[in-house]
């Protein structure tokens, strides 16, 4: 399972890469106004920041939402740098683009998903990844990695299909464990969730243990 950081903040995304276990990163729009980021130029130039930390797979969301509008502005932050991957959200043109893209060799991430049909939806137009939201469903008494099992069920039955499962809207290392446990290709979650699958209250005991028998073999005071 590919492991994505869902900010776009510099130093949270610096020390998932230095952490090593990074292999992308997503951003949208929310995201990018949380950082305080606005303004074209700006916007074009934090992806361009986000891109010299990372190698893998950068997602940067269109803002437009008409086709020749999704298509100028995906072209655009896809010639940013070669590891950007154009996010598209799950509507009519943005389906159109996605298969624009894919005819062009342009990576796609269709984010807003949903339901299992608006997954299949994407994956017929070509999008690289498709991003169903589990937590945001879960937010609404809906089962969330269920989707990501429907989607998997689905995906499964058609081995041609390149399309990877992004589960996205991850809020903690359960949904991480969880959609590993079903086969989602990749999670995109905050740093916290991705450092939260170190802890264990065992290994803490454990390595305390270790230290204090070691020192008292060497003669050190415990
Ligand atoms: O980037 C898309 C998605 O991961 C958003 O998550 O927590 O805002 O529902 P969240």
């Amino acid at each position: 399972m590919k492991f994505f950081i869902d900010t776009a903040n510099l130093d949270q995304i610096r020390e998932a890469h230095d952490f090593g276990v990074l292999d992308g990163v997503t951003t949208n729009p929310s995201l990018m106004a949380k950082e305080g980021i606005s303004g074209q130029t700006n916007i074009q130039q934090h992806y361009v920041d986000i891109c010299n930390i990372v190698d893998g797979d950068v997602s940067a969301e269109v803002i437009a939402t008409d086709f020749d509008g999704i298509v100028h502005e995906g072209e655009r932050l896809a010639g940013l740098a070669p590891n950007i991957v154009v996010k598209v959200p799950m509507i009519k043109d943005g389906v159109k683009a996605l298969k624009h893209f894919s005819d062009k060799g342009i990576k796609t991430n269709c984010t807003l998903i949903f339901s299992a049909g608006q997954a299949l939806l994407a994956a017929k137009a070509g999008a690289t990844y498709v991003s169903p939201f589990i937590g945001r469903l879960d937010d609404i008494s809906t089962d969330g990695l269920s989707l990501i099992s429907e989607i998997r069920t689905i995906f499964d039955n058609y081995k041609g299909l390149k399309t990877e499962i992004l589960a996205a809207s991850i809020r903690h290392t359960m949904h991480i464990i969880d959609c590993a446990k079903i086969g989602a290709d990749v999670m995109t979650g905050p740093l916290a969730s991705i450092t939260g699958l170190l802890k264990h209250p065992l290994t803490d005991i454990g390595l305390k243990q270790f230290l204090a028998d070691h020192a008292k073999a060497s003669g050190q005071p415990v």
